[in-house]
């Protein structure tokens, strides 16, 4: 693994070379910087924040000032991952002028690579116009948290064969408008991979089946930290809701019945 930091161009060239990208979310620097040490390509600030850390029901009430907090976090612990920031809702969908002026103080007060934006070939204007004043798209398409109460849920999307030529039809949109990356999410398998070879750019698929270029999970999802939310497509790697539980009753055990603190973890003077 080089320790270069990881560009757009490098997600490019996986793509054409057929390496897989891998992508996971942070959202402080403690965790940005063990998963960057692991040599993940790219570090998502996910307004996924909202719900995961916040403990609110979607993610529609993320503000700016919020992710500007976090990005800055998670700025401190990546070294070599392409750091991405995701738009609030409303932050970008009002006017293109609008979207200027917030992902361009994204870009200035974080110090991320490139900002992520949900929607299809609607949004195609403001992608365009972003990428000419030199701030890098990640696109995100299917299930878009943002649209929840339109998409009545965290559905699969493009299920029969109009939905899914639409979702073609963004993502090809998108990806002619300047996007250097595309987010499937919730998609069918056949669907998404369907996409991902329509496309120059790489696709990053979550509950979108192995066709994608990459893979991205919710970091606190994959760890178990976060063991209320399961859904099919979330792979558990680690168990860490039951450490933390576990840790916390042995602590109080202890601190209840004295044996905490002992003599090796007190001054004698
Ligand atoms: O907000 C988020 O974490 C995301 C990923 C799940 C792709 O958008």
């Amino acid at each position: 693994m080089s320790d270069k930091t990881v560009t757009t161009l490098d997600l490019l060239a996986m793509k054409r070379a057929g390496r897989r990208i891998v992508a996971l979310t942070a959202y402080d620097a403690l965790f940005a910087g063990l998963v960057d040490a692991c040599g993940v390509d790219v570090i998502l600030v996910g307004d996924s924040v909202n719900t995961v850390l916040c403990g609110q029901a979607t993610t529609l009430s993320a503000t700016l000032e919020q992710m500007i907090y976090h990005g800055r976090m998670v700025r401190t612990g990546v070294r070599r991952a392409l750091l991405v920031l995701d738009m609030p809702f409303l932050s970008y969908q009002v006017s293109v002028e609008d979207a200027k002026r917030n992902a361009g103080r994204v870009m200035q007060t974080t110090g991320a690579a490139a900002v992520k934006v949900e929607g299809g070939a609607w949004l195609a204007p403001t992608v365009r116009a972003l990428v000419e004043i030199g701030i890098p798209v990640m696109a995100h398409l299917g299930f878009t948290p943002q649209s929840v109460h339109v998409l009545g849920g965290p559905r699969v999307q493009g299920r029969n064969p109009d939905a899914a030529e639409r979702l073609l039809a963004d993502a090809k949109a998108l990806a002619d408008a300047g996007a250097f990356a595309l987010v499937l999410e919730l998609m069918p398998a056949p669907v998404a991979e369907q996409v991902s070879r329509a496309l120059a750019i790489p696709t990053i698929g979550i509950g979108s089946g192995p066709g994608c270029d990459g893979q991205v999970l919710v970091l606190h999802d994959m760890l178990g930290l976060n063991d209320g939310f399961r859904a099919k497509f979330v792979k558990r790697y680690a168990a860490l809701a039951d450490d933390v539980r576990q840790a916390v009753d042995a602590f109080a055990a202890e601190v209840r019945d004295g044996r905490y603190p002992d003599a090796e973890h007190s001054f004698s003077s």
